[in-house]
């Protein structure tokens, strides 16, 4: 539609192909996320510099837990050092981290540190930038009816009561708007549990380039091609 923002508010981000990014340089798994912590500060700058104001990165999925233990404790230990060394600049720009998924299976170490970046970064009001960890969506849609059916329960809602907005508020996103873009990098295309009942308008975008590569450019050409698209929500113009 013409009158469509050309700037996404929300943008979410499925960071994917460091392992292939490794491989491809006869280096370690790890080698290759490690690499991917600089296009995340890429991709702030560029959603900063382009007034986007909610950002989502999916960071590690439920699923991701059944990966070779080596990989999965190499993650952990990037997470803790990153979300420590990037909190400075972090508050400098503004931005405000908080965070979906079950948190409740990380170690105190790592919930540690990812509590202590959410209330370092709490007064942030340029952006906000929601960290998508332990986060499947259908785990998080089945923790969001368990709360519901709670509620019935106990007698504060009746069935009938029950309508979208219920369920929204239940997920863990309830804070946010829905995402208008969603980006996946490294060609797959596939949202692998990520955001399902949010991503129901959202516009889908799979660049070939893998997540180490990613760029302030690749972010600018995403918000191009977000721009081409005609959003109808179901309606005729
Ligand atoms: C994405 O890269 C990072 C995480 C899932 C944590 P991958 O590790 O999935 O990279 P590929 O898909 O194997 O290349
Ligand atoms: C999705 O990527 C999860 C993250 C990027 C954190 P995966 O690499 O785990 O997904 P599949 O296995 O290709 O579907
Ligand atoms: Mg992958």
């Amino acid at each position: 539609m013409s009158e469509q923002n050309p700037i996404p508010q929300h943008v979410a981000i499925i960071m994917d192909g460091n392992g292939r990014w490794a491989e491809l340089r006869g280096k370690e798994r790890y080698e290759g996320h490690a690499a991917g912590v600089e296009p995340v500060r890429a991709a702030l700058r560029a959603a900063v510099r382009r007034g986007v104001k909610f950002l989502t990165l999916y960071a590690f999925s439920t699923e991701n837990w059944g990966r070779p233990e080596q990989e999965v404790e190499a993650l952990m230990e990037l997470f803790c050092q990153s979300v420590v060394r990037e909190t400075p600049e972090l508050v400098r720009q503004g931005v405000r981290v908080e965070m979906i998924g079950d948190r409740s299976r990380f170690s105190q170490k790592v919930r540690g540190y990812l509590g202590q970046v959410e209330q370092e970064t709490a007064a942030g009001e340029t952006l906000t930038l929601i960290l998508a960890l332990n986060y499947s969506s259908r785990s998080e849609i089945v923790r969001a009816v368990r709360r519901i059916a709670g509620q019935v329960a106990r007698g504060g809602l009746l069935p009938e009561e029950i309508g979208e907005e219920t369920l929204g508020r239940a997920l863990d996103t309830a804070a946010y708007p829905d995402p208008d873009l969603i980006v996946r990098t490294s060609g797959e295309c596939r949202l692998s549990n990520f955001l399902l009942w949010q991503a129901s308008y959202a516009e889908l975008y799979f660049p070939e380039v893998l997540w180490p590569d990613f760029t302030e450019d690749e972010f600018d050409r995403a918000l191009e091609e977000y721009a081409r698209r005609d959003r109808r929500f179901g309606l005729v113009r």
